[in-house]
């Protein structure tokens, strides 16, 4: 079930240890039951549901893309960039509107889950140019973690790795990731956000991948997702 996209495993499980699938005309109540997914006519409450291959994507979001799979604004959304895919995919968790690269799409809802859970604190890492006076005392206080609205963020990791048009050029890694989190962290400190890219996720890059251009994981991609384990927290 949770193969055809229909329920979380856990669910799946309760569904089937209720009697409510059918393969082949065969009832099924033992959730570990090997079917043929492609031939096999499963039913669920006596509908038929179609088997549905679990897809894996990265995009590299431009500006200006809201990564959400409607927008009641009607501003363009990564949907319009991944038109091509006719499976119903949707982005595991979120990139500002403000904020190019990578964002994962899937129509794994496990996976999903996952990765968005706050307790598996997966590592996000960002390159951010940034203006104003960043001193050692403020780049301390933004690694160590710094009040925003009542929240103290999480320990970062931030490296300067050169200059940019606007000042400087730093590389970093975030446990989370709040709506305009960098950008607010570098107010806090009177810096500007000037421009923010994420270059990977959960060990997942980048790389080359040209700014609104999508491209399917490859099988150690997909392993490494699966095998993501949660990180430890402050
Ligand atoms: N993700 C973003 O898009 N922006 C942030 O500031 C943090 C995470």
């Amino acid at each position: 079930m949770s193969l055809c996209g229909i329920s979380s495993r856990r669910n799946a499980e309760k569904i089937i240890e209720d009697g409510r699938v059918m393969v082949d005309g065969i009832k099924i109540t033992f959730p570990g039951t090997k079917i043929d997914e492609t031939n096999s006519k499963i039913l669920l409450d006596n509908k038929r549901t179609k088997f549905e291959k679990k897809i894996y994507i990265m995009l590299n979001k431009p500006v200006g893309y809201i990564s959400t799979v409607r927008d009641e604004k009607n501003r363009p959304t990564i949907m319009n960039l991944t038109s091509e895919i006719k499976t119903r995919i949707y982005p595991i968790g979120r990139l500002d509107c403000t904020t190019e690269g990578l964002i994962l799409m899937t129509n794994d809802g496990e996976i999903t889950n996952k990765l968005t859970h706050p307790r598996y604190s997966i590592e996000k890492t960002y390159i951010a140019e940034v203006s104003g006076n960043l001193n050692p005392i403020a780049l301390t206080k933004l690694r160590k973690g710094i009040v925003i609205n009542n929240y103290k963020t999480k320990s970062a990791k931030i490296n300067i790795i050169g200059n940019s048009k606007y000042g400087i050029k730093l590389e970093i890694t975030l446990r989370e990731g709040k709506k305009h989190q960098i950008k607010d962290m570098f107010e806090m400190v009177n810096c500007k956000l000037n421009k923010l890219k994420r270059i990977s996720e959960s060990e997942i890059f980048l790389g080359n991948l040209p700014i609104g251009k999508w491209r399917k994981l490859n099988d150690s991609e997909i392993s490494k997702l699966k095998a993501t384990k949660r990180k430890n927290d402050d």
